[in-house]
């Protein structure tokens, strides 16, 4: 059987009180949009069909895809009128339509295709071959399915009126609903599932003699049955999978959700989180077995943790990859790096733009690395500046060290080879090389290249004033 999928994302979200398309506002880093599309394409349908709208050049960025096609909605008159905007790309078509809203994001892919796969036991003669699908096995009356849950609080949603045999009658909308219809607490997804040439003969027929005035798509449900259709509701158990967005407080609740589900995904996979609820994780973001994460961390963008992994509280990390048995110590802020195994960054510790920390190395408190390399078991333990920097393998590198890779104008690289020494202090004035070996003493200003096993210094002669405390005394005790 074949399938077309059709998105509804041109509505305005105006309950987000925002510049931006409501379908495009992120969850766990990714547009709202994305997760639809992600569903819908877990089902392979011939076509998914997206209908954009309010700020559409906007949207359409986000829209490439194999088999994806875009229909505008210059007016959005109801998710009715949506779906009528798009029968040009259907209506010779002999299958199944699946209707999803763009503000849905939790239903899974494999919802919808046990949805599908129920839709289509449904649409064949009871006992025939579902494999060996004829037009002759087909059940004339039935038209499709709504899918529904039981929600807690059904306010906002479409309350689903059934017959005795559990058929639907109608939709209801939360504007348009009696006193005792709003109790019911089982509600329209907004996800529907129907044979095409049955909509195709009713979908034009809509009006919008409502409490909003729109084109409901709900109300094909009511033309249907007056066709001698049959509509069947398919309840979802879990029915966080069919919460709508309409505005960032839901944005918020959806989120929080998807972010446990993830949470939950990864410990099962073995990696132990402290306080859960304390730990934001994005879409992209993959750990691994043995991993362990304390409370208030941040995982962002296409992070990467490796096993046996430790990471303290308050921790950032985003864009970055991490190898094995690393610790990031509490309170450190890692982005678009990448660090070897073994390696110790924090507590602390800030790291950026493409700094590659390598196997074992240390980066103490305090301590910022930004776009440079720093070599395997090389210590940079307290209070300093790297930036710009290829530092080679055992390097010691002391306490206030800078690398002054700035002049006002343009950034300049500082080298230092392999078993360095930079004593705590030195200021190491880029462009510069210090060699294999070399030492540079405490306190100095280094300004020239030092050359291997060398040692560079740079100080003013030491003077000690004895008595200096008496004397000073005594000059303004005269000055009174
Ligand atoms: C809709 C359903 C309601 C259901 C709920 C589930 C209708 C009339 N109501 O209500 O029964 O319980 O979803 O979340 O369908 N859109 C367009 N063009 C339009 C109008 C809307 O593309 O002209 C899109 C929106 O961008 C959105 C989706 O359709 O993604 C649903 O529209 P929305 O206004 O959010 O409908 P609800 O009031 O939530
Ligand atoms: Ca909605």
């Amino acid at each position: 059987m074949k399938v077309k999928a059709i998105i509804l994302s041109a509505g305005k979200g105006t309950r987000f009180k925002s510049e931006k398309p409501k379908v495009l506002h992120e969850i766990l880093g990714k547009p709202m949009l994305f997760y639809v599309k992600t569903s819908a394409q877990w089902i392979n349908p011939d076509e998914i069909i997206f209908v954009v709208g309010h700020k559409k050049e906007q949207v359409k960025q986000y829209i490439s895809c194999d088999r994806c096609t875009i229909v505008e909605q210059d007016n959005q008159l109801g998710t009715g009128h949506a779906v009528q905007i798009t029968l040009p790309h259907w209506k010779d078509f002999d299958g199944f339509l699946i209707i999803l809203n763009g503000d849905t994001p939790l239903i899974k892919g494999q919802t919808l295709k046990d949805a599908l796969e129920y839709a289509k036991a449904m649409l064949l003669y009871e006992g025939a071959n579902m494999n060996s699908y004829s037009s002759e096995y087909k059940n004339e009356k039935f038209a499709g399915v709504v899918l529904t849950a039981k929600v807690p609080n059904p306010y906002g949603y479409g309350r689903i009126i059934k017959d005795e045999n559990g058929k639907v009658i109608k939709i209801v909308e939360e504007k348009d609903a009696s006193l005792e219809e709003k109790r019911i607490n089982e509600v329209n997804s907004g996800i529907y599932i129907f044979y095409a040439p049955f909509l195709k003969e009713v979908i034009n027929r809509l009006d919008n003699k409502n409490a909003q005035n729109e084109y409901y798509l709900t109300d094909v449900i009511t033309l249907l049955k007056e066709e001698g259709k049959e509509i069947y509701a398919l309840e979802i158990p879990d029915y966080t999978e069919i919460l709508g967005v309409n505005d960032r407080w839901q944005l918020a609740y959806v989120e929080n959700i998807l972010k446990m589900q993830y949470l939950q995904f990864w410990a099962l996979n073995g990696t132990t989180f402290h306080n859960p609820e304390s730990i934001w994780v994005e879409f992209d973001v993959e750990f691994s077995k043995d991993v362990e994460v304390f409370q208030n961390c941040v995982f962002k963008g296409n992070t990467k943790i490796g096993e046996n992994t430790v990471i303290e509280p308050n921790c950032i990390i985003k864009n970055s990859k991490i190898g094995k048995n690393v610790k990031i110590l509490a309170n450190s802020v890692i982005e678009d790096s990448v660090i070897e195994d073994g390696a110790v960054v924090g507590p602390f510790a800030r790291l950026r733009q493409k700094t590659v920390i390598k196997q074992n190395a240390v980066i103490g408190n305090f301590v910022e690395v930004k776009k440079s390399t720093i070599g395997e078991n090389t210590n940079a333990r307290h209070l300093t500046y790297i930036g710009d920097a290829t530092v080679g393998k055992d390097v010691n590198i002391g306490a206030g060290t800078i690398t002054c890779n700035y002049d006002g104008f343009k950034k300049y690289q500082t080298i230092i080879k392999d078993k360095a020494f930079i004593g705590s202090d030195t200021m190491l004035v880029a462009p510069i090389t210090i060699g294999e070996e070399a030492m540079t003493a405490s306190g100095s200003v280094i300004t020239k290249d030092v050359p291997p096993k060398a040692l560079a210094i740079e100080r003013a002669p030491l003077k000690i004033i004895e008595n200096y405390v008496e004397k000073r005394r005594k000059k303004f005790k005269n000055n009174e």
